[in-house]
């Protein structure tokens, strides 16, 4: 199955052309061709740098640049025949610029390499895609703070082990989210400041004799400096997985205000009503009204995670410095890239349109004797009590309130009594849900009062 085609751009030394399925395997152009901006971007800030240092003319850089664009411009309208012959977008981009312009495309490639282009090209890429996750973890933080915002004294259970706990605020709740995605948006943005050197200029893998002039490309593409060591950084892959790893966080903590959502939205929760704009139906069910973008925003860490795995496992081992085996970064950035951005979108939606329904969550944080622990700390500071005595009396009194099948402020006075006489009517002021998320006033606690401080620091936070 050996076909005659030679790659017009190193078939020089061959005599025989490629079997069809190495061409399959070996092309990129499929999944490459999202990085012809950045291809572009990167040759012209190549050709200007050429002429600067007198490698080409000016004449000839004009040509190349000019040419660029139009190539830009046919891949931007679909006009563009790419060639999987061609392998990649470099070649398949260099190819059309020489049909366009002639003798100058062919010295466009002077003192470079594909393997420092495709760094280039891809660190681009990542680093848009990093700047485009952040500003949508911050949008979605804006509109958990306005969730907060409204339900700030809002009581709802707290849970742990999905156990009603401690009564907290809604406002406390959205704000725990606000927290975590300002740590994602933080990763991103520590990432984005490591990768931003240039590795263009370091051609193949020793750097070049031409007398190239590396702080100019690198200012021309926005990086802060050159890649200072060549070998390193054509085979450096470390910017792709640290934005992957970013990622994978991001989206697990997607995944846990998302099982949130499809929690509180059930019927037997009813905490939250989702819009129909981000809800579906059932074709059988009339009743129905499934989270469906909830469970995906879930289901989406699966494939994320994954291509953490992926890239990490085909870096793994990989001898200095290009080999093909990193051709594979590509795809698994994309899909990771692609499932979070729309993650973050739809998380945005939801929020954004959710409605929270205050008494229900009320009802709830006052069930479940969920005031227990503000019983044994007053037991604690009135009566003097041992806190682990005071934990003994109260677990006590739950069980009374249990067998008659009310909460622990039903409980009459002499019914307490009956358990600790160190009891007074006072007790019943902390008993009620308003009172105990009040009292939490320690710093980071549930209290309105700190919250609204957490908001008032966020707002601020994100301008
Ligand atoms: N398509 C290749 C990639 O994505 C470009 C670099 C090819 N370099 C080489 N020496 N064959 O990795």
């Amino acid at each position: 199955m050996s076909d005659t085609r030679q790659n017009a751009m190193w078939g020089g030394r061959f005599a025989s052309g490629q079997d069809a399925i190495m061409e399959a395997i070996n092309a990129s152009i499929g999944f490459d061709r999202r990085l012809a901006a950045q291809d572009v971007a990167g040759s012209r800030a190549h050709a200007a740098m050429l002429a600067a240092t007198g490698i080409i003319t000016d004449a000839d850089a004009e040509v190349i640049r000019e040419g660029l664009l139009k190539v830009l411009s046919e891949i931007e309208s679909g006009d563009f025949a790419f060639s999987t012959a061609l392998e990649d977008i470099h070649m398949n981009v260099e190819a059309r610029l020489g049909e366009l312009v002639g003798e100058p495309a062919g010295r466009l490639h002077t003192a470079r390499s594909r393997n420092d282009q495709v760094a280039t090209d891809f660190k681009l890429w990542v680093r848009d895609t990093v700047d485009a996750a952040a500003e949508r973890v911050e949008s979605l933080q804006r509109a958990l703070l306005e969730q907060a915002e409204a339900g700030v004294d809002w009581v709802m259970p707290g849970f742990t082990h999905l156990q009603t706990a401690q009564p907290v605020t809604w406002g406390h709740h959205m704000m725990a989210y606000v927290e975590m995605l300002g740590r994602d948006a933080g990763r991103l943005r520590d990432a984005r400041a490591r990768m931003n050197e240039s590795p263009l200029g370091c051609a193949a893998l020793a750097g070049t004799g031409f007398p190239i002039d590396r702080d100019m490309t690198a200012r021309e593409l926005g990086f802060d400096r050159p890649a200072a060591n060549s070998l390193d950084a054509v085979s450096d892959r470390d910017f792709a997985l640290e934005f992957l790893a970013a990622s994978a966080i991001c989206a697990m903590h997607l995944s846990r205000l998302a099982e949130e959502l499809v929690i509180w939205s059930s019927a037997q929760f009813r905490f939250v009503k989702l819009s129909d704009r981000f809800s579906t139906g059932s074709s059988i069910m009339p009743q129905k009204k499934n989270p469906d973008a909830a469970e995906l925003v879930r289901a989406k860490l699966g494939r994320i995670f994954g291509a953490n795995v992926a890239l990490m496992t085909v870096m793994k081992g990989l001898p200095l410095a290009y080999s093909k085996d990193m051709q594979e970064d590509k795809e698994q950035v994309f899909d990771a890239a692609d499932s979070l951005l729309l993650a973050l979108s739809a998380m945005d939606g939801m929020v954004r349109d959710m409605t929270a329904e205050p008494e229900a969550l009320r009802a709830a944080a006052a069930s479940g004797f969920s005031t227990a622990t503000d019983l044994a700390d007053w037991l604690v500071r009135e009566a003097g009590m041992p806190f682990r005595e005071a934990h003994h009396v109260t677990g006590a009194l739950v069980a009374k309130a249990e067998k008659k099948g009310c909460d622990l402020p039903d409980l009459a006075l002499d019914e307490m009594r009956g358990v600790s006489q160190a009891i007074t009517e006072g007790v019943f002021d902390v008993l009620g849900v308003e009172n105990s998320v009040a009292s939490r006033v320690s710093y980071g606690g549930t209290a309105p009062a700190r919250v609204r401080e957490q908001i008032a620091a966020w707002k601020e936070r994100l301008g």
